[in-house]
């Protein structure tokens, strides 16, 4: 099989009629393209399990086209849980904010992985929200990605990792915000971060207490060796000119290195040239995977700073220089 790529309406209604015969299609996101299956039918669950090699312990989030559907997928410890999950949704749905709340009996438990919990959130992409609507229930969707690799931003990385494994792609052109949402747990009220995310600690502290999880998420996701290229990745950790650049070496830098420094290296991909946290994120997975499709033997990583969204990013680097490392255990950095 190799998937058609569409636009347009054809595209949007093919994806219905797929997804309505329990068929899984790949669906972009403002965060990263999903891979998506109607979360009321267990094969096309399975099935998005299968296309992505994923351990069917690994949980799936279930997207919705507005708040008014959260009835349908979870409910409420509490009053107070309520108030503070509808207050998040009034500020961020649609949105990259995934909560994490008490599934519905009724939600099959293979999209939960037997927990008692569902991770939900509404897209704010157009395309998605169209498809949610026509075919009138919610769509588990995990990023449209190889299990452990690179989560794909636009249609041509999806069709790369999956695209002898499904029948379409809807392609929505560049996703917004380049990395997955964030995700939050709502128990005690108080918002526990379990993903860093595009919405960051700071916006959602306006509503509450905010913690990061130091406990061990025990999903893959939650893992430390996820996102991975399979190239070695190694983190700067001293300044990039104190670093001898090679032509076996790329470099995924956050702004412009110095010429005579980029000279050195085999490839070199910039994130951003004002040094925009933003619009680095968006660039992200996109940059890894041209390194990681290069000729280059080994990718060598800017640390970013760790406020706002840079904190997701670093979270990504760190997670994919783990997983790098455990394919491909080599020579140490500075
Ligand atoms: O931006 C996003 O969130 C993208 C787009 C496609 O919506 N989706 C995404 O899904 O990143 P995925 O499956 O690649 O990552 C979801 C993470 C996984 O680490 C999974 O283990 C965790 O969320 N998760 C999902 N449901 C959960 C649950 N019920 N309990 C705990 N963790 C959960
Ligand atoms: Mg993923």
């Amino acid at each position: 099989m190799s998937a058609r790529v569409l636009v347009g309406e054809v595209g949007l209604s093919l994806a219905v009629e797929l997804l309505r015969k329990g068929d899984i299609v790949a669906l972009p996101t403002e965060t990263v393209y999903g891979l998506a299956g109607d979360a009321f039918q267990p094969m096309a669950v399975a099935r998005i399990f299968e296309a992505k090699g994923r351990p069917l312990t690994d949980p799936l989030i279930v997207h919705l086209p507005e708040v008014q559907w959260l009835g349908r997928v979870a409910c409420f410890d509490s009053p107070d849980q309520k108030d503070l999950a509808e207050e998040l949704a009034a500020a961020f749905w649609p949105g990259p904010l995934t909560l994490l709340l008490k599934k519905v009996a009724d939600l099959p438990d293979l999209v939960t992985a037997g927990s008692e919990f569902v991770a939900v959130r509404v897209t704010s992409h157009p395309f998605f929200q169209k498809v949610l609507r026509h075919l009138d229930s919610p769509i588990a969707a995990p990023s449209a990605n190889r299990f452990g690799c690179i989560s794909p931003t636009s249609a041509q990385d999806v069709l790369f990792e999956l695209g002898d494994k499904i029948a379409m792609i809807l392609d929505g052109g560049s996703c917004l915000h380049g990395l997955e949402s964030t995700i939050v747990n709502l128990s005690d009220q108080k918002i526990r971060i379990l993903r860093p995310g595009p919405i960051t600690g700071d916006q959602l502290s306006k509503y509450g207490q905010v913690s990061v999880a130091t406990e061990k998420v025990n999903t893959p996701g939650g893992l430390p060796g996820h996102y991975a290229p399979k190239k070695e990745l190694r983190i700067i950790k001293t300044d990039i000119n104190s670093v001898h650049p090679k032509q076996t070496i790329g470099l995924l830098a956050f702004t412009p290195p110095d010429q005579k420094v980029a000279e050195g290296f085999g490839s070199v991909e910039v994130l951003s040239i004002t040094g925009d946290l933003r619009e680095a994120a968006s660039n992200f997975y996109h940059a890894l995977r041209s390194l990681d499709n290069s000729k280059v033997d080994i990718i060598y990583a800017e640390s970013f700073p760790e406020q706002g969204i840079g904190v997701a990013i670093m979270d990504r680097l760190r997670r994919a220089e783990h997983g790098s490392l455990n394919n491909a255990p080599q020579a140490t950095i500075a």
